[in-house]
């Protein structure tokens, strides 16, 4: 099924996506059931992903990554997401979350040490911002850093929740206060490596969906981080979560478009060979309507997409934010995955409903992309205070 906006894409991005969609579809559709099933960690997969170069896709090459650009990735995250949104999960927070917060604060020697191990896939990145009681409200986290009276660590106490990789990571970003009456310019960035004393990773949390991307608490106990390891400048780390956290989303909504894209393929296979009445279901008008608006909306979450990850792009020469892009891409395409999943279900009627088809996957998959890195109604107020210039846009 022919996709829209095909005209700003190079033979490059062509080929990268074809090559994209032949291993995901060849690799990780046919197993995605069955880490769905047993939420396993599909770690086989991930070094396969990491060998072709798709944990790290922007990172330049002399990092460990492969130094393509923003529509690359989007492209690659689309593709893999249609196969297995929990192996996609985990590709984009190595890539985006973990990787970009490196790429763009790091030391020459944090990018050496931290950066190369998971742009090429040998290790697996984690971001740890949010807390039990803040989520939304990401300023208002209860970790603290306490820098030692000689200087030479900070002393880190708290907790972090909902972490993406957490039983697995290899190394971390945290956020943590290290000046609590600054609010949120005392937040400050840290590189953590998964073995430091004092970090506890907490029970892997059963999911709704994307069940093979393994989520955990954080307890971290008198733990020391050495000050090399701050990640920018003490007091920078909201801003540092906030600026990764708009890379973040157009990832996020390249995935929710996957899943969409996955959801609307199935249902066109089925309205062609499901009977009812003496008639192929296709050729019902209450069928058609809604594979039109699921196709419909599908491009139109393609365009904002593309229009972010353009905006990203042009951000590398001019340094200018793409926050609004990338939020309304992330509002749109996962409100569309969510769309598109429901209908999907609706479609294949009880055989929607049933684990015999991925489509009840898709449905439960999809529903993550409304919530993290950023709910829908933290995208609406992103995007509001942009139009507006009011607090934030700037
Ligand atoms: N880029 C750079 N700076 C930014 C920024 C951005 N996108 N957004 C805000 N800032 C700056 C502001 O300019 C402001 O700077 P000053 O100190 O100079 O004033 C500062 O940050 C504070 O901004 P706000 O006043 O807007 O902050 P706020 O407390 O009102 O919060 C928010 C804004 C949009 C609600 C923000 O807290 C937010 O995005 N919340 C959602 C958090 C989120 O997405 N969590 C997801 C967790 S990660 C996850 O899900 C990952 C996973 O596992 C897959």
């Amino acid at each position: 099924m022919a996709a829209a906006f095909e005209f700003l894409l190079d033979d490059e991005h062509r080929m990268i996506r074809d090559a994209v969609r032949e291993f995901a579809q060849n690799e990780i559709a046919p197993v995605a059931a069955h880490y769905d099933e047993t939420g396993e960690f599909p770690m086989p997969i991930i070094r396969k992903m990491g060998e072709m170069g798709l944990m790290g896709i922007e990172i330049p090459e002399e990092y460990g990554g492969s130094g393509l650009d923003t529509l690359s990735y989007v492209l690659a995250m689309e593709e893999v997401a249609k196969a297995d949104v929990a192996t996609s999960t985990i590709m984009s927070v190595n890539n985006s979350l973990y990787g970009y917060a490196i790429l763009r604060y790091g030391t020459e020697e944090q990018k050496e040490k931290y950066l190369v191990p998971v742009a090429s896939g040998q290790a697996i990145g984690a971001y740890a911002l949010t807390e039990p009681q803040s989520g939304s409200d990401a300023a208002n986290m209860k970790t603290r850093a306490v820098l030692s009276e000689d200087g030479q660590y900070y002393l880190i106490n708290g907790r972090k929740s909902w972490i993406t990789s957490g039983p697995v990571a290899d190394y971390f970003i945290l956020f943590a206060m290290t000046d609590p009456e600054k609010g949120h310019r005392g937040v400050t960035a840290f590189i953590v490596e998964g073995d430091t004393p004092g970090l506890i990773r907490g029970k892997v949390e059963p999911k709704l969906g994307i069940r093979a991307s393994a989520t955990c608490e954080l307890f971290f106990e008198d733990m020391k981080v050495p000050v090399e390891n701050v990640l920018g400048e003490p007091g920078m780390g909201f801003k540092i979560a906030m600026s990764v956290l708009d890379v973040g989303r157009i990832g996020i909504a390249a995935q929710a478009l996957g899943v969409a894209v996955a959801a609307l393929e199935a249902s066109v296979d089925w309205a062609r060979q499901r009977e009812a009445f003496g008639h192929k279901i296709g050729e019902f008008q209450g069928i058609q309507w809604k594979i039109a608006d699921m196709k419909t909306r599908i491009e139109a979450a393609r365009g904002l997409i593309y229009n972010a990850a353009m905006a990203k792009e042009r951000a590398k020469e001019t340094g200018e934010r793409f926050t609004l892009e990338a939020s309304m891409a992330k509002l749109f395409a996962s409100e569309t995955a969510m769309f598109c999943t429901h209908q999907a279900v609706q479609i294949h009627g009880g055989m929607g409903y049933s684990k015999e088809l991925p489509v009840e996957r898709y449905f439960r998959d999809a529903k993550i992309t409304e919530i993290y890195e950023g709910t829908s109604e933290i995208q609406r107020l992103v995007i509001a205070r942009q139009v507006l210039g009011l607090r934030g846009s700037c």
